[in-house]
């Protein structure tokens, strides 16, 4: 029996490398494993929890699986779908909330968080919190409950909800008799990518370069990260180079090894950053035609969703109705 993998990926509209780097690629390798049965699935219901406008949800929800897609997530290896197609999921969401003492909520960290900001601003502790962001973590253990997860690949702001998912599978296989797998993570022990200015690349920074940049505005942003003020002829480290970190994550290892050297014997900071852009741009070309081509027909991203949440249903709702006898509905 393969494991099901399966991850969730809020629609949002900056992919920046540090995204793809640390999220999407390693997601990707692993729905190359034979003996695991991936599902990705875009979070849209999550995406609710925050003021959002109804025609760029649309939007946003198509070029994040266009943006997948275009990476190399193939639909007839993966199930791909959206959340909000799959109804069960709410249901689900539900009867675990039935299970989940508000305790744990009161825990959960981007909770926390929030309360933790209003008390600082001398707010009432709730300003800003719905409901709908209080049970996150609820709705996103029945988005891994319901496919009898066995991993989830995440990063490690992620872990908490994986551990809130276990708890509550377990307190339902506790009251009602084994249903529900426990999922366990697997955490992406993957690089942290600096953004334009050094530090970590985040939208909240405004020091990204986007995923799909045109390649003129590519080389203009490699142009804008920061480097010292050494001359052309003299030795770098590269340890200590945002370019050559950057560099590191799209270059084959012979270039790495090259380009290492190169630093050392004395490359133009000009020069380097013209690698750079060489290497992200070979890499990065055929998707972002292949993501165009997608964007500009939405009806065909449309028809792989469709398709996806057929064959997630056709999982979903036989089981989600054994889970509702064991309960005596
Ligand atoms: P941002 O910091 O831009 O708001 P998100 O929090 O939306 O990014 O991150 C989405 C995913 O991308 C997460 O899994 C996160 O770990 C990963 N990620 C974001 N920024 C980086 C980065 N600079 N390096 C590596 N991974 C990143
Ligand atoms: N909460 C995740 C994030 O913000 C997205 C998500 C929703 C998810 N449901 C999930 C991830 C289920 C893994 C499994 O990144």
């Amino acid at each position: 029996m393969k494991k099901t993998v399966l991850t969730g990926i809020k629609p949002t509209g900056h992919i920046h490398l540090g995204n793809y780097i640390g999220a999407i690629k390693p997601a990707l390798e692993l729905a190359q494993v034979e003996s695991y049965k991936p599902m990705y699935f875009i979070a849209d219901a999550h995406a609710l929890t925050n003021k959002h406008d109804v025609h760029e949800l649309k939007q946003l929800t198509r070029g994040m699986m266009a943006a997948w897609l275009a990476l190399g997530l193939d639909p007839e290896k993966a199930i791909v779908y959206k959340q909000s197609d799959i109804p069960e999921i709410f249901e689900l969401a539900w009867i675990l909330s039935t299970l989940t003492p508000k305790g744990l909520m009161n825990r959960a960290h981007a909770y926390k968080a929030i309360v933790d900001e209003n008390e600082r601003g001398n707010k009432e502790k709730d300003t800003n919190v719905n409901m709908g962001l209080y049970n996150y973590p609820v709705l996103m253990a029945a988005d891994i409950l319901l496919f009898q997860t066995d991993v989830v690949p995440v990063g490690n702001d992620q872990l908490q909800h994986i551990e809130i998912a276990r708890d509550l599978a377990d307190r339902f296989n506790h009251s009602y008799g084994k249903t529900f797998t426990l999922p366990t993570h697997s955490i992406q022990e993957t690089a942290i990518l600096p953004g334009l200015d050094g530090r970590k690349m985040s939208k909240s920074y405004k020091n990204t370069i986007p995923l799909f940049e045109e390649p003129k505005s590519l080389q203009k942003l490699i142009n804008q990260i920061k480097t010292d003020s050494s001359p052309p002829e003299a030795p770098k480290d590269p340890e200590q180079s945002i370019v050559f970190t950057l560099y590191k994550q799209f270059a084959s290892a012979k270039a790495i090894e090259q380009m290492h050297e190169a630093y050392q014997s004395g490359i133009s900071w000009g020069d380097a950053k013209k690698e750079l852009f060489s290497v992200i741009n070979q890499v990065l070309e055929q998707p972002r035609e292949t993501h165009k081509e997608l964007l500009a027909a939405p009806e065909k991203i449309d028809r792989i969703v469709a398709e996806g949440a057929e064959k997630a249903r056709a999982l979903s709702a036989p089981f989600l109705q054994e889970v509702k006898e064991r309960m005596g509905m």
